[in-house]
């Protein structure tokens, strides 16, 4: 069901979800400030309670009323990339309740780049809690299609064309330490840590900035982004015809239109197409998608894109 900003605004106050676009992925929105709208996020996503939610904000104004304590770190990170595809997590503001946070003392904040929702930010007080609009550990949504059929139409979904961006932002912890900052990378994303670490130093803030190695951030688990039929990553040289035995033993199944997937050499394009491929192949009667990783894309810049990739796998057949 499509609806207008108006009505978005009046369902979100009421304790409803509503689908809202961003230029990352679609987001199933939830008041914070009504528990029965955060519950409901948890309920219609079928998502665990461990898995901590973002908050959209309209502007870092907004953010900091939402934290107890907003660094210079941030302020730089926030004044560069907001409004865009960047989490910034803080301490959280008491004020906000523990369902969005899964309890822990810190709140993810993000300003999504997306004038149809900002607007609607800048008239909801506090704002507005959103995970990816797709069933949990599910393949995210990049169109408001997406989200029609991944929830069989019961969610009010606010039109805003294709996501730009196609992965999740960036989640970046950020802490204080003796040096300066120490700023992590909990999910990789279009900003990387390179990009970040420039930020900084031209706003002369001392950091360093890391991948978390395990999963620190809840949430962050093995299985993710799971498409509908089994997806395998595999390396330039192969061949169908010479593995075809082997895999179709390994997942006891036999395939009969495989799907051999060469990803764009932008890693831009390809972030952007990622979503809406991996939803399609199936559609035109694949079984099987192989994803192609080429030694070309072992750069930062495809982080996110591997990232999501290995969560969506069903096994590994790299060597
Ligand atoms: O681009 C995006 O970030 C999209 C759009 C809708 O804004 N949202 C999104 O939300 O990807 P979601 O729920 O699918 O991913 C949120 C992840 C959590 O799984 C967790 O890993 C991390 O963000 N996160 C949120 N709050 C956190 C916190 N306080 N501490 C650590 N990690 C947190
Ligand atoms: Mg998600």
């Amino acid at each position: 069901m499509k609806i207008n900003l108006e009505k978005a605004k009046e369902l979100l106050l009421a304790g409803k979800v509503v689908a809202l676009p961003t230029e990352t992925v679609y987001g199933l929105g939830g008041w914070i400030y009504s528990e029965e709208g955060i519950k409901n996020i948890f309920a219609v996503k079928e998502r665990p309670f461990f898995d901590p939610l973002i908050v959209h904000i309209d502007s870092t104004e907004s953010a900091k009323k939402l934290t107890s304590e907003w660094t210079e770190a941030h302020e730089a990170l926030a004044k560069t990339c907001w409004p865009g595809p960047l989490t910034l997590i803080a301490k959280k503001h008491d004020s906000i309740n523990p369902l969005i946070t899964s309890g822990l003392d810190s709140v993810g904040l993000r300003c999504p780049n997306h004038p149809l929702t900002l607007r609607l930010l800048s008239q909801i007080k506090g704002g507005v809690a959103a995970p990816s609009a797709n069933k949990f550990g599910k393949t995210s949504p990049t169109t408001s299609l997406h989200v029609e059929e991944e929830f069989g139409g019961k969610v009010a979904v606010l039109e805003g064309g294709a996501s730009e961006v196609g992965i999740e932002s960036t989640v970046v912890g950020v802490s204080k330490s003796p040096q300066g900052f120490e700023v992590e990378i909990y999910r990789p994303g279009f900003y990387t840590a390179q990009m970040l670490e420039k930020i900084l130093k031209e706003n002369n803030i001392k950091a360093i900035v890391s991948y978390a190695q395990s999963p620190v951030a809840p949430g962050q688990l093995k299985h993710h982004y799971m498409p509908k039929i089994p997806l395998l990553i595999v390396p330039e040289d192969f061949e169908w015809s010479l593995h075809q035995k082997e895999v179709e033993g390994k997942l006891q199944t036999k395939f009969t239109s495989p799907i051999l997937w060469d990803l764009p050499l932008d890693p831009r394009i390809a972030s952007r197409e990622l979503y809406e491929k991996m939803r399609t192949f199936d559609k035109q009667g694949h079984d099987l998608i192989l994803v192609i990783k080429r030694q070309s894309q072992n750069t930062e810049e495809w982080l996110g894109i591997w990232n999501r990739l290995e969560k969506a796998k069903t096994l590994n057949l790299m060597p």
